[in-house]
This record gives structure tokens, sequence and C-alpha cells, in this order.
């Protein structure tokens, strides 16, 4: 089991980002069930940060087509790990809005990780994490 964590900027003009979103959001769902991937999109004003976690070819193919993805940029892979379970097993991919968990740490922590990648921010990222998988939000997918 393959686990892959970016962070990248959002290349979408304002007026479409509804739209963009929810397309993005039907092609994973239907992708990654297909391949047995699952994971989370967490959507702020300035950066997306996503998990993928599943079989590795598949991560790796769809981390592929992601990476060539016009609708955002400067894509850091902040994490690559073999993982021997899942974390979102329940999740083809939720997406999470800024404002459906308001947490004024979240931007700071995102910017942080985008540009230095390091260990204290993956750790503050993973407790994100473990807080959005055991809150109330609905995933929405
Ligand atoms: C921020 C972001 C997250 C995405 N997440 C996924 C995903 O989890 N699964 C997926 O299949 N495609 C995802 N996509 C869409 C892919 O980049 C790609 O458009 C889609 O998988 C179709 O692949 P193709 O363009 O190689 O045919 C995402 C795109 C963006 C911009």
């Amino acid at each position: 089991m393959l686990t892959i964590s970016y962070v990248s900027r959002p290349s979408i003009p304002s007026l479409r980002r509804t739209r963009v979103l929810d397309d993005i959001r039907a092609v994973s769902i239907a992708r990654n069930s297909q391949l047995g991937i699952t994971g989370l999109l967490i959507v702020t004003a300035m950066y997306f940060a996503q998990v993928l976690e599943g079989p590795e070819d598949a991560v790796d193919d769809v981390m592929k087509s992601i990476l060539a993805d016009p609708r955002h940029h400067e894509i850091v892979v902040v994490r690559r790990d073999i993982a021997n379970r899942r974390r979102f097993p329940l999740w083809r991919m939720a997406r999470f809005e800024h404002e459906t968990f308001a947490d004024a740490s979240l931007s700071p922590l995102l910017a942080e990780l985008h540009t230095k990648r390091g260990g204290a921010a993956l750790r503050r990222f993973d407790r994100l994490l473990d807080d959005i998988r055991r809150s109330r939000c609905e995933p929405s997918a």
C-alpha cells in the first residue's frame, strides 16, 4: 500500500472554481473507486493538500495525471510512504473546504509544508489529518 501526500497551488479562476472542483471530484470518485484508491483533498483559497493511498501502481498512475494537471501548479510531494494499512479506508476522495473545519492554523501550516517540507510541519499535518478523520465533518465522497 503506497501513500503519497502533496501540497500544490490552485490555478483556477475564481469564477470557475466551484465547477472545476466538482469536475475534479467526479473524475476522482470514478477513477479512485476503480483503482482502489482512497484519501482526501483539502482545499483552501491558496492551496490544495491531498493524500492518496492504495495499490502502488494505481497511486503512481493517478499521481502522474495529477502532476500533469494544469488546474494546479508548484506541486510539492511532502511524503511518499509504504504503509500496511489505510488511513482513510472509506473515503474515495473526500473533499474538505477550509470553511468546513475553520482552523486558523491551516493556511500557515500548508504554506510551511509547501515551502520547507520540514519534519515539524509534517507532524502537525499528521495531527490535522487525524483531527479531520475524527471530526464530525461529513466526508463529501
Ligand atoms: C488537486 C487535484 C486533485 C486530483 N485528485 C484526483 C484523484 O484523487 N483521482 C483522480 O483520478 N484524479 C484526480 N485529479 C484529476 C487528475 O489530474 C486527472 O485529470 C484525472 O485523473 C484524469 O486523468 P487523465 O487526465 O490522465 O486522463 C485531481 C486533479 C487535481 C487538480
